[in-house]
């Protein structure tokens, strides 16, 4: 596995290993270690299809379910659409409300904040891109933390944090009646520490509610302080896709958006999988 980093606080390009295949212990092994380390593993030239795509992600650990599908219907997938695109010949339009309703994947987020287990990994492949836009950026909410005055830290340390779907994208999209009831507000700790190498991160992002016992004002001055110091310019890194690319990115510390593209003129068809976190933050 060769990896080449992509940006100063977080990001590798991994070459050598294909993500198709079986993958032995060791590779395994080695790419949760890469995970810990580097946040967010761009993968290019990968042949992937929806079954090697759930066999990795089960490699990985315990796929989720797609919220949306479940809470809208009842029905279990652990894989997911993203973009606009419905088979080789339609797709749809900025009209409808699914291409609306993943307008809310435009704000800063952390894929499942909103769940008690939130998610660990998501690992989304690229099949088709519009020739414009559509770019999908990250950034480190660790080295964010890290950048904070230790007097900020201290301050921040032990808080804890209300996560509200519906809060967050109703602001985008109207949020079904039944996936909404799926999915109440649920706390999560302010702060967290990555088991294998004890660095530290906040985690907020746009479901990111309220802080627990704090009120509403101070709440939204602080959250909104925290994702704008994240989310500076200078500390995002964008993927600009290639059909073929493979992007895991650790919901842990990471926070992502896309960018937007017409899709009146343009198709995007990528697909979707996440990896279960390891229980409950407040746990941790
Ligand atoms: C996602 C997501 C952003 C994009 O897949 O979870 O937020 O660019 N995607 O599609
Ligand atoms: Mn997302």
């Amino acid at each position: 596995m060769e990896i080449e980093p992509l940006h100063d606080d977080f990001g590798a390009r991994v070459r050598g290993v294909d993500l198709t295949g079986p993958l032995p212990p060791n590779q395994v092994d080695a790419l949760h270690a890469a995970i810990d380390e580097h946040s967010v593993l761009l993968f290019p030239e990968q042949d992937m299809s929806d079954e090697a795509q759930l066999l990795l992600t089960k490699a990985l650990g315990e796929p989720e379910e797609n919220h949306l599908l479940f809470g809208r219907t009842g029905e279990i997938a652990h894989i997911g659409t993203i973009g606009n695109v419905i088979d080789a010949k339609t797709k749809r339009d900025e009209s409808d409300p699914h291409t609306q309703a993943l307008k809310g994947n435009n704000l800063w987020h952390s894929d499942s904040s909103f769940r008690l287990v939130p998610s660990y990994v998501s690992i989304l492949h690229a099949y088709e891109v519009p020739a414009e836009g559509g770019v999908t950026e990250f950034v480190s909410q660790r080295a964010a933390y890290e950048r904070l005055t230790p007097a900020k830290r201290a301050e921040i340390d032990s808080l804890h944090v209300l996560h509200d779907y519906v809060f967050s994208r109703t602001k985008t999209a109207p949020v079904d009646d039944n996936h909404a009831a799926s999915l109440p507000p649920i706390e999560q700790k302010l702060v967290r520490t990555n088991p294998r190498n004890a660095r530290r991160n906040y985690y907020v992002g746009s479901h990111a509610r309220s802080i627990i016992s704090w009120s509403g004002i101070d709440s939204r001055r602080l959250i909104d302080e925290l994702n704008e110091f994240a989310t500076q310019p200078e500390h995002r890194w964008s993927q600009a896709w290639q059909p073929g690319d493979t992007v895991f990115w650790d919901n842990r510390c990471i926070l992502h958006r896309g960018t937007g593209y017409d899709a009146d003129r343009f198709r995007r068809h990528m697909r979707q999988t996440r990896v279960r976190g390891a229980g409950p933050t407040f746990e941790e």
